[in-house]
């Protein structure tokens, strides 16, 4: 079966081609990061009206890459949610309006469903039951997965998400949006230990996340060290080593955290395979932290690579097609969903021979 995905959650339009049998045939994602850097953050409305513009070129284009047309398309799958509703809706709308005129089903996918399956997508796949580690601008959870759609929340943050944290610390330390990326970057030329700050919420039973203090000791060592600079003085007039030494005590912190609270759920739940997804999931040090951390336990990391971890159509396709492979289609209302827990999804039919 060959599925297209048209991710549009939010600020990012994702579009891929993916076969069943053949794997991912072709893939494209453009980025309205430059459209948003200037006001700091995702503004919403322009969101939706650079998707519009962009969507239907991307999926010719797609097509074009895996030397097929239209009439290849077996199903489509469309990102309906948690996001952006007028970005949501987008996607929705030509995902719907292509399998209305192609005569293919079609189906809304779970943004957070496609991450956790992204890892589905390399060599190696993981096998079920695992646990995952969802770490996204906008989520921050361990789950316990035993099989698609069969999953049990087993903490969460309870303030912001890990993604969203590094943003705001980006922000703290006068970088542009989006923060993480950069705040890892910065990092990288900072010295380990200068600074030492806390991991929340290790020091107690319990497998749930908060990373507003964590923020604020951030806060506090820039304003410290802006101490020292002539009145008006702005992070970014820190020198370069502090703000780097600060970056990585922040990702630091972060890191070992994430860690600690994976170990707990490997050890509380007695599985031995651990699976990460969402754009942080591509922070090299956490990787690094986590593999480590699996080899210790006798258990195995498992990620996808970079493009797949942060939004990406090829998640929203390979999620899609499992779920039409299942017989599930989407029902006839524009069924799009701005907040949409995870653990509310239903488990996969016995998926039908291929
Ligand atoms: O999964 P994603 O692309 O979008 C959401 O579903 O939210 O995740 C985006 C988040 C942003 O907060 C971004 O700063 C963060 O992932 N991120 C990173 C890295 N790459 C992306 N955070 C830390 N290190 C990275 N290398
Ligand atoms: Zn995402």
């Amino acid at each position: 079966m060959r599925v297209l995905g048209i991710e549009t959650s939010c600020d990012e339009t994702g579009i891929a081609l993916y076969d069943s049998e053949r794997g991912l045939l072709a893939d494209t994602l453009y980025s309205q990061i430059p459209l948003h850097e200037r006001f700091g953050g995702v503004i919403p409305e322009l969101a939706s009206r650079d998707h519009i513009r962009k969507t239907l070129p991307l999926i010719q284009e797609v097509l074009d890459k895996a030397g097929a047309t239209v009439a290849d398309i077996d199903g489509v799958a469309y990102t309906a949610g948690p996001g952006l509703v007028g970005a949501l809706l987008v996607g929705a709308s030509v995902g719907r309006a292509l399998g209305m005129a192609l005569e293919v089903p079609t189906i809304g996918v779970h943004h957070m469903e496609g991450h956790l399956l992204a890892p589905m997508l390399e060599d190696t796949p993981p096998q079920f039951p695992f646990v995952a580690l969802l770490v996204s601008g906008g989520h921050t959870q361990l789950v316990r997965v035993d099989g698609i759609g069969h999953y049990r929340l087993l903490g969460e943050s309870l303030d912001d998400a890990a993604g969203e944290a590094f943003d705001k610390v980006g922000k703290m330390l006068g970088l542009a949006y989006p923060g993480g990326p950069r705040v890892a970057a910065l990092a990288e030329k900072g010295t380990p230990g200068r600074y030492e700050f806390p991991r929340p919420m290790t020091n107690r039973p319990g497998l749930d996340f908060s990373f507003s203090g964590l923020k604020t000791y951030v806060r506090n060592t820039l304003a410290e060290a802006r101490a020292s600079l002539p009145d008006g003085a702005a992070a970014r007039d820190i020198d370069e080593q502090t703000r780097a030494d600060i970056a990585r005590a922040f990702e630091d912190a972060m890191v070992q955290t994430l860690v600690i609270k994976c170990r707990r759920a490997l050890q509380e739940t007695g599985l031995t395979s651990l699976v990460i997804a969402g754009g942080v999931s591509a922070n090299t040090r956490l990787r690094v932290g986590l593999q480590d951390m699996v080899q210790k336990e006798r258990s195995q990391l498992f990620y996808a690579r970079p493009e797949l971890c942060t939004d990406n159509g090829a998640m929203i396709a390979y999620a899609g097609c499992q779920r039409l492979l299942a017989g599930e289609v989407a029902s006839l209302a524009l069924d799009v969903r701005p907040r949409w827990p995870l653990d509310t999804l239903p488990p996969l039919a016995q998926a039908r021979a291929l």
